[in-house]
């Protein structure tokens, strides 16, 4: 009887100790989700990665996710197209531009995967709002998945026009770069027009200036501040 107690004390210790192996192992690998308004609230834009690639049915989601947006009269004037392969990477990131402050990423740090996102004028009017609500989505969705993004504006797009074979009468409205982060950009809440909103570097991390929400917001009219 004691021997059969022993025994069973034995299992549960071996179970309980492999299972939580079993956890730490997929807490490492597996993409948690967090909920959206962490999502929201700790999004920053990344433009350091480590140099792990992001599994290929984990960026076909996170395009469906960014598919998903509002469209005016749910037109969907969009398409995209997901970079992986190292030729063609190296090439989108000669074809793009950093924001000065952050700089350019070396080599050991570029993204690990982009996103293209082609709008057609000829589908909606408005296919750079909807486009601009899908890029959105796509970065909230990477960072739920843990992975972080750069929206880019700043493209050399004759030369992607060229090197993805894209149709003129689509327009690329963004490069999204993707990765898993290697740096964490801080929030700092400024005052609207007292101080300037431009990104800078303090201890050698990006500092993003956010408008507190008390100076921009207004309640039933115009200048109309919240009391509490
Ligand atoms: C339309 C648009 C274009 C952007 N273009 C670039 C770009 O070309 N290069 C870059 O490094 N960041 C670019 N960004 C990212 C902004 O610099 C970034 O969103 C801003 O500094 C605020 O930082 P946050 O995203 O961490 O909140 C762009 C963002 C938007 C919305």
């Amino acid at each position: 009887m004691k021997k059969n107690i022993i025994n069973l004390t034995y299992f549960f210790f071996f179970f309980f100790f492999f299972f939580s192996l079993c956890q730490i192992f997929s807490s490492q690998t597996k993409n948690k989700i967090k909920d959206i308004h962490t999502i929201i609230r700790t999004r920053r834009s990344i433009r350091k990665f480590k140099q792990i690639e992001i599994d290929i049915k984990l960026l076909r989601q996170i395009v469906s996710d960014g598919s998903l947006a509002p469209s005016a009269g749910n037109k969907q004037p969009w398409e995209f197209i997901v970079v992986t392969n190292k030729e063609k990477r190296k090439k989108v990131f000669e074809n793009i531009y950093w924001l000065p402050q952050a700089g350019r990423p070396k080599l050991s740090q570029q993204p690990t995967a982009y996103i293209i996102v082609l709008g057609n004028p000829k589908v909606s009017e408005s296919y750079l709002i909807d486009c601009a609500a899908a890029c959105e989505n796509i970065l909230l969705s990477a960072w739920g998945y843990g992975i972080g993004s750069c929206w880019i504006g700043a493209i050399n797009k004759n030369e992607i026009y060229k090197i993805f074979e894209i149709p003129k009468e689509l327009e690329i409205v963004a490069v999204i770069a993707l990765g898993y982060p290697d740096e964490l950009p801080t929030l700092e809440y400024i005052k609207h027009n007292k101080s300037s909103p431009t990104p800078y570097k303090k201890d050698n991390i990006l500092v993003i200036p956010k408008y507190h929400i008390d100076n921009i917001l207004h309640i039933d009219r115009y200048n109309k501040k919240l009391n509490y």
